[in-house]
């Protein structure tokens, strides 16, 4: 049972305090719905011989409709409404219910990136049905790079951007504001980012490294390259790091880190499918607990394993 909570606990990525004010609304909403369920079948009058079928579907109506407008004002009194609206307009989503969002409400990102893109197509995949989080460009420093494919195949608008500009311009900030970008999500993005960008939007570009950096970090350091390093110095370890990103390569405050093991036996081509497997599971979901203020920095690993808070300086 703890087990479980705990797993929960993690999936939801809050603090233990928060879970206890979550599992409160939802036990308090459990019991008051029951509570009104009941006190509302007698009133409307029914009894024992009240057909069976009345009675189930009147519950049952109470039960979900019921359920769900008592949660969100429980929510409230308990300060857990973000969280508990957030998964409402989830459930109205997949029911087709169209919520208005007001402009505000939507957090525009962009995910640069300079290569194939499968980091990119599973941020889109994840934020396609979001309520509130919404990857409106991508940005590729590579005309030909397949990430501009899965732009033009998921419709999401594309810069194409170049040196000169990017590093003696502004950093293409203006273009970035034109599209109301409020993040940016770098996705195998190999260039450095340039101050213009950094200060326009400060601990708001996230990264993430294939090795559990300080280490096999830097320029050059990408793909195969960082996984054959990774061997030849024996390592018994690897994995991924997700981090707030400065002005130097794979450098920042971290935020997020999953190792898995290195096996005596690996090749590099072993390591790069172990790794990208940990990248597609977590970058996700890491950015939208970042985006959304609900991990400030801390390193939570996944399936029990809790990762040690890295610091800025490591
Ligand atoms: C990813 O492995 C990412 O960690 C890496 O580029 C790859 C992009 O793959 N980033 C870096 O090495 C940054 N230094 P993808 O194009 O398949 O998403």
């Amino acid at each position: 049972m703890i087990i479980m909570l705990k797993r929960l606990q993690r999936k939801w990525q809050v603090s233990t305090t928060q879970f206890i004010l979550i599992l409160c609304v939802f036990a308090i909403t459990g019991t008051t719905t029951a509570w009104i369920s009941k006190a509302i079948t007698s009133w409307v009058g029914f009894t024992d011989e009240t057909y069976w079928l009345w009675k189930v579907l009147l519950r049952l109506s109470i039960l979900i409709f019921g359920y769900q407008a008592i949660l969100l004002p429980v929510a409230f009194l308990f300060g857990q409404f973000p969280f508990f609206w957030k998964y409402e307009k989830k459930i109205l989503k997949r029911l087709g219910i169209p919520i208005p969002q007001t402009g505000s409400h939507v957090i525009p990102i962009a995910v640069f990136a300079s290569g194939t893109g499968t980091n990119a197509q599973k941020i889109i995949d994840f934020f396609r049905q979001h309520p509130t989080i919404q990857v409106a460009l991508i940005v590729s420093n590579k005309p030909d790079a397949g990430v501009l494919k899965i732009a033009g195949k998921e419709k999401i608008p594309t810069l194409i951007i170049k040196k000169e500009p990017f590093f003696n311009g502004n950093g293409y900030v203006d273009e970035l504001a034109n599209h109301g970008i409020q993040w940016i999500i770098l996705a195998g993005f190999l260039w450095k980012i340039p101050v213009p960008l950094l200060k326009a939007f400060p601990n708001r570009i996230v990264n993430i490294h294939p090795a559990l950096l300080p280490k096999y970090g830097g320029k050059g350091m990408y793909g195969h390259f960082v996984h054959e390093a990774v061997l030849a110095a024996q390592e018994k370890e690897t994995g991924i790091t997700i981090h707030y990103v400065d002005d130097q390569f794979d450098h920042g405050a971290p935020i997020f880190r999953q190792s898995c093991p290195v096996e005596p036996n690996d090749t590099p081509e072993d390591l790069a499918k172990k790794v990208q497997a940990l990248e597609h599971k977590h970058y996700p979901e890491v950015i939208e607990s970042v985006i959304e203020g609900r991990m400030p920095g801390a390193a939570v690993g996944a399936r029990g394993t809790r990762v040690r808070p890295l610091q800025a300086d490591e």
